[in-house]
């Protein structure tokens, strides 16, 4: 794997009185592709804006290619940023737009000849696939264009890093998706280190060679999408990352958890003997098969059609589980579930223990949307609904 190009070491940073990143630390490598995934509010901006320069950590070091970087201003540091409301020179046309930073900026301590900016601009609009755009006024593009230019005009500076803060935050779903595929590959054809922030947890595990979540300003894990989708280390990283059944257990020995008093097989190692322990069941991983035939048994109490599968709620001794299946089960009947050891994920318990993972409320919004199916005669009055 490539070289070490950012490290942040125990940065903290305090506003007013309120820590809003607690000891971050964290190591980017050249040609990367990280994004930093958590709510809103848990630090994310700020993290890049320490990488950038913007503001200083209150207590910690940030070291680029080795060297500390703290008092380094942002112009200094071979770092460009693309935000979510990228202003661009309504006056000027895509091809000035791109060539502003080229012609004000020295570079390598000279200013550029007027071919060598010509031929920096042309590289860049086959990069973003706008070749033909060059005269257009950038106030006729498209959102999704107008973003790419955004994105040219912060890469033909060629900088080391680019700080991307949800760029995609404007655009509509259908060109976002477009705009994934599209930032993946200008990442992958310049070699630049892109440290990338959303709160779209399907975007940073599409697009990321490495995904950081965080939660109150603090790291929870950081690995790739594959690492935090399989093996989430507490409840709020297998919650935030995709649907999870979160369920108590209690770790018997190597390979063996308990969960509601039955014993499952799982692949998990090295717990102390009988430890409480939280275990993740992702809803694609629960086979529904015949009663006789099923490890547990529950009631189905909610079904949607989703297009490729049905999401069901089922009941286990009061606590809703999500299972994802293509095969249709009535709303009341009675079924079996059966899940691999590879199915099955336990983690220690956390802070987040008890908090998420389980589907009661998923199936009460689907009871409120039927409620507003009823007859009138039938309707709920709204202080009932408030009270639900
Ligand atoms: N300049 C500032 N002064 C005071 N508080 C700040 C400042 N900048 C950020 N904060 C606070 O720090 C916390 C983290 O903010 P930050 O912008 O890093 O969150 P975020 O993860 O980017 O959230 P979002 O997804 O909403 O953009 C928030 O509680 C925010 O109010
Ligand atoms: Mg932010």
């Amino acid at each position: 794997m490539a070289k070490e190009l950012i490290r942040l070491r125990d940065c903290t940073m305090v506003f007013d009185d309120d820590v809003v990143l607690n000891k971050i630390n964290l190591s980017i490598k050249d040609n990367e592709f990280l994004t930093l995934l958590g709510p809103s509010g848990c630090g994310k901006t700020t993290t890049l804006r320490i990488i950038g320069g913007f503001v200083k950590p209150t207590s910690g070091d940030v070291f680029f290619n080795g060297v500390r970087i703290n008092d380094v201003p942002p112009h200094k540091r071979t770092v460009n940023t693309v935000f979510q409301k990228y202003a661009l020179f309504p006056h000027l046309d895509v091809y000035e737009n791109i060539a502003f930073g080229l012609r004000i900026n020295r570079h390598e301590g000279r200013r550029l000849s007027k071919d060598e900016i010509h031929s920096r601009v042309m590289e860049m609009l086959e990069i973003v696939s706008l070749k033909g755009f060059e005269h257009r006024d950038v106030t006729s593009l498209s959102g999704g264009q107008q973003q790419r230019v955004a994105i040219a005009r912060a890469l033909v500076n060629r900088p080391k890093v680019l700080l991307l803060d949800e760029p995609l935050g404007a655009l509509d779903l259908r060109l976002r998706k477009d705009m994934q595929i599209e930032l993946k590959r200008i990442q992958e054809a310049t070699g630049i280190t892109f440290v990338y922030v959303t709160h779209d947890q399907e975007e940073a595990l599409s697009m990321s060679d490495t995904v950081v979540v965080m939660d109150g300003g603090v790291i929870q894990q950081i690995g790739t999408p594959e690492d935090i989708y399989n093996e989430p280390v507490n409840a709020f990283v297998a919650d935030f990352i995709g649907e999870s059944n979160i369920v108590d257990g209690i770790m018997i020995e190597d390979g063996v958890v308990e969960i509601f008093g039955k014993k499952f097989a799982c692949l998990d190692a090295g717990f102390a003997p009988n430890e409480p322990v939280d275990v993740v069941i992702r809803p694609e991983d629960v086979d529904i098969v015949d009663i006789k035939d099923g490890m547990l048994t529950g009631t189905v109490t909610n079904v949607t059609f989703k297009g490729v599968h049905y999401d069901v709620i089922v009941d286990f001794k009061g606590f809703k589980w999500l299972i994802q299946t293509t095969d249709y089960c009535p709303v009341n009947s009675r079924i079996g579930i059966k899940i691999d050891p590879d199915g099955i994920h336990v983690m220690h318990k956390s802070q987040y223990s008890g908090m998420f993972g389980d589907y009661s409320s998923y199936s009460a919004e689907y009871e409120e949307i039927s409620d507003a199916e009823l007859g009138p005669e039938e309707t709920v009055s709204e202080d009932k609904l408030y009270e639900a």
